[in-house]
């Protein structure tokens, strides 16, 4: 009946010079040959991409970006487009991550034409929503979520939707060590895949990996993908080190 295969990525963030991400790749399709239940995925800042993605050609470690801007091409100094990104190696593109939400003025508006940028490139689009502290002090989390999901894939139809990756992504649990429970990120992802299914049918919604971010480590992996509606993680602090981040790929001891 399960037919999604969990990915792990590692969300690099602003870190690595080009030299040093390359290192860490190459380091990474060394400890995780072999690994073929699980997907994996690293996502190293823009410079990056393209000598990461010549590094690790031929394994199983694929490449995403962090971002990617709507347009295909022209005068937008400082941005990078979806074709350049695919170009580049990538076959994944990180959309909405709440740091961009909350530094860089992300709406759901921009998330929504981020990811169909991203799918008219084929690349396979990992939107990330999450609540607040305070949003969830004020049991608000899944009233957010739902305008996340519903906003970030505005105009969109399940036919166009088969590649989707969701990150739930609760921003106090992002780079604070507080991880949120199994059973607090399990409930959150029953609600998103019902979410999915009111929206867009069953089939879909039993399609869409969801995974989960926030302080993921070596440590919390196995129990949080016990969860049946646990398709992965989205992981940054432990994604960095390769050894730390193969530990996480192979949670389930293989
Ligand atoms: P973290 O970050 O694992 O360092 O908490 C997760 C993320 O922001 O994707």
């Amino acid at each position: 009946m399960e037919m999604r295969t969990p990915l792990i990525a590692g969300n690099w963030k602003m870190h690595k010079t080009v030299e040093e991400a390359v290192q860490v790749a190459r380091q990474l399709v060394g400890l995780v040959r072999g690994v073929t239940e699980v997907e994996v995925m690293i996502a190293p800042p823009y410079m990056a991409l393209y000598p990461v993605s010549d590094a690790v050609k031929g394994s199983n470690v694929e490449v995403g970006a962090q971002n990617l801007f709507w347009e295909k091409e022209g005068a937008y100094t400082g941005e990078i487009s979806a074709p350049m990104i695919r170009t580049a190696g990538c076959r994944y593109g990180i959309i909405g991550h709440s740091e961009r939400r909350q530094y860089f003025g992300e709406t759901d508006e921009t998330v929504n034409k981020r990811l169909k940028a991203a799918l008219q490139e084929k690349l396979i689009p990992v939107m990330c929503v999450g609540e607040s502290e305070e949003e969830r002090e004020r049991k608000e989390t899944f009233s957010v979520l739902d305008k996340q999901v519903k906003d970030g894939l505005k105009d969109l139809f399940s036919d166009d939707l088969g590649s989707l990756v969701i990150a739930y992504e609760p921003v106090w649990a992002i780079g604070t060590g507080k991880t949120a429970t199994s059973k607090q990120a399990q409930e959150v992802h029953l609600f998103l895949r019902s979410l999915l299914e009111k929206s867009f049918g069953n089939v879909l919604a039993q399609k869409v990996r969801i995974l989960y971010g926030g302080s993921v480590k070596p440590a919390n992996i196995s129990e949080l993908m016990g969860m049946p509606d646990l398709d992965g993680a989205l992981v940054g602090g432990a994604s960095l080190d390769a050894e730390t981040f193969s530990e996480i790929v192979r949670y389930n001891g293989r």
